[in-house]
């Protein structure tokens, strides 16, 4: 899998009956190794556009494409195969299980991919824990963790299944300036490492400077900036 694409996006809401749009028009394309960021005001439609390039929501009109696979062509069965096999997210809060514990936590979508517990998943487990230095942690419940750390688990488990593409919803936003930092350096290096590409949207100017190419969403529509 080496590309996102969307074609002539329009997106909008109800609201008491009434069609209210967000999106119109939206062209863009994310190859495998790209970082983009995608700022705009709060309400601009950022995370929506996240959701709708990773086929979690349908766009009102327009197409989305992986590689050359039309996603509303696809049963939702086969497009969660390709989030489960290409796609890892982060958001903002860290949405970890709170009755599992870190090392489970991680563990969850080798289950989901393989439906069993291999020793190799164990082992990848236990490995992108001490690069993320959460070895120590291992054992521990959600709810002991700092916030950096269990931002920290949320990378681990969206990066254990190899994806091509990290999306990234404002993952920084509920974290103090050091943990922040931490976690920025983190997600650069192993995008580079990795090569996996990455799609963030983030009100943080500095972290948005880091990426390749940084989109504005205004008044519907997108241009680079
Ligand atoms: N499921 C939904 N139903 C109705 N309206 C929605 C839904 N999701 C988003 N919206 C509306 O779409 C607009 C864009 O929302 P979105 O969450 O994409 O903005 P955002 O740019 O991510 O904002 P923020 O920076 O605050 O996260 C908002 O006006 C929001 O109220
Ligand atoms: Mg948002």
């Amino acid at each position: 899998m080496n590309n996102i694409s969307c074609k002539n996006i329009y997106k909008s809401f109800q609201h008491d009956n009434e069609d209210m749009p967000v999106l119109d028009n939206i062209n863009l394309s994310i190859t495998k190794g790209d970082k983009i960021a995608i700022t705009g005001a709060s309400g601009a439609g950022k995370s929506t556009l996240l959701q709708l390039l990773a086929g979690l929501d349908k766009p009102s009109q327009g197409n989305v494409f992986i590689d050359d696979i039309d996603l509303q062509a696809i049963s939702s069965i086969e497009q969660s195969k390709v989030r489960l096999n290409s796609f890892g997210f982060v958001y903002q809060f860290h949405h970890l299980l709170e009755d599992l514990n870190v090392f489970e936590n991680v563990l969850i979508p080798q289950q989901l991919k393989y439906a069993n517990n291999s020793h190799e998943s164990v082992i990848k487990v236990t490995d992108i824990l001490d690069q993320l230095g959460l070895s120590s942690r291992s054992k521990h419940l959600p709810w002991k963790l700092s916030g950096g750390e269990k931002q920290r688990v949320a990378i681990a488990r969206a990066i254990i299944n190899n994806p091509h593409f990290l999306f990234l919803d404002e993952p920084t936003g509920n974290l103090d300036d050091e943990n922040s930092a931490l976690v920025q350096n983190l997600i650069l290096q192993i995008a580079d490492e990795h090569k996996i590409a990455l799609i963030l949207s983030t009100h943080d100017t500095n972290f948005a400077n880091k990426m390749n190419t940084i989109y504005k969403i205004n008044n519907r529509n997108i241009k680079e900036v």
